[in-house]
């Protein structure tokens, strides 16, 4: 049987309509949560990113706007605007879509933004919580992987899940996330040796490599759960995954597509992190 299709979308859809009404009763009350994005440069998938995140936002009633900046300004000029944002009640998230231009400290920008108005969840403060099981603003696409698997009912605990990928936005906490829900967790990257032999012993399979098509069938144990976080332009300029859908499909149990399968569900998870944010910043 061929695998069941997670459908991201979807699911996204259902969960931002209980947020549309959970942020109209919040407005009554006088709370509009308020999402800051920090854009530099001009890189067009940046773009592209922060334009979806202001039409979501706007879709569940949440406020945003988005403060353009210039690739030549100075890392001071973009600390001192980080730490002005920090400082304004009004703004309950602030966002810096990444990658920055060279000559500006990545870590030192995550680092300089209230963890409290941490959205991203990539603040060293909110990873600390989220490793020891504390109250912490979650990454938002291992976040939202968690609840399409949930979702659909997949048994994580005590599962082994490979993930591929260790990166700190998605594999490092993708696995923690995991860790956290009881099961085993291995992760594979550029270096591992024998991939194939590791993959094929997993029963969910979380898959962020960054090139198109890269992972067959042959990868793929029977009636595994396969998450697909890659966004790949192939040549004819069509988006897709990391995961050769029409063949993995035929052995996996679940499978998510792309486009339509993690993506929505990382920007849903930003919009849940922001209204987050503002009852948490309220109550202080
Ligand atoms: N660039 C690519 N993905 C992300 C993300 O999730 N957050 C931020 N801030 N930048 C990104």
């Amino acid at each position: 049987m061929p695998a069941e299709i997670i459908n991201g979308q979807q699911l996204a859809k259902e969960l931002r309509d209980n947020m549309r009404e959970e942020i109209v009763q919040l407005k009554e009350t006088g709370l509009t949560p308020h999402l800051t994005v920090i854009l530099i440069g001009d890189d067009p998938a940046s773009h592209s990113y922060v334009k979806g995140k202001e039409k979501a936002s706007a879709e569940v009633g949440i406020s945003s706007n988005i403060i353009r900046l210039n690739a030549d300004l100075s890392e001071q000029e973009l600390l001192n605007k980080i730490v002005e944002l920090n400082q304004d009640d009004h703004v309950h998230g602030i966002l810096v879509q990444l990658p920055l231009p060279n000559h500006i400290d990545e870590q030192k920008v995550i680092e300089t933004i209230d963890p409290a108005k941490d959205v991203d969840g990539f603040h060293p403060i909110n990873i600390g919580r989220m490793i020891v099981g504390q109250d912490a603003f979650l990454p938002c696409t291992p976040y939202g992987i968690i609840q399409m698997l949930k979702s659909k009912n997949i048994v994580i605990e005590g599962k082994h899940v490979v993930v591929i990928g260790r990166s700190n936005i998605v594999g490092k906490p993708m696995g923690q996330l995991l860790l956290n829900e009881n099961a085993t967790v291995t992760y594979c990257h550029s270096r591992t040796n024998d991939l194939k032999s590791i993959t094929n012993q997993a029963d969910i399979l979380i898959v962020a490599i960054g090139k198109a098509n890269i992972i067959d069938s042959s990868y793929v144990k029977e009636g595994a759960a396969v998450i697909d976080v890659g966004v790949n332009r192939n040549t004819d300029g069509k988006l897709t995954g990391d995961v050769d859908f029409e063949d993995v499909k035929q052995k996996a149990s679940f499978l998510t597509p792309v486009p339509k399968g993690v993506g929505p569900m990382t920007i849903t998870m930003l919009l849940a992190n922001t209204i987050k944010a503002a009852k948490g910043l309220n109550k202080g």
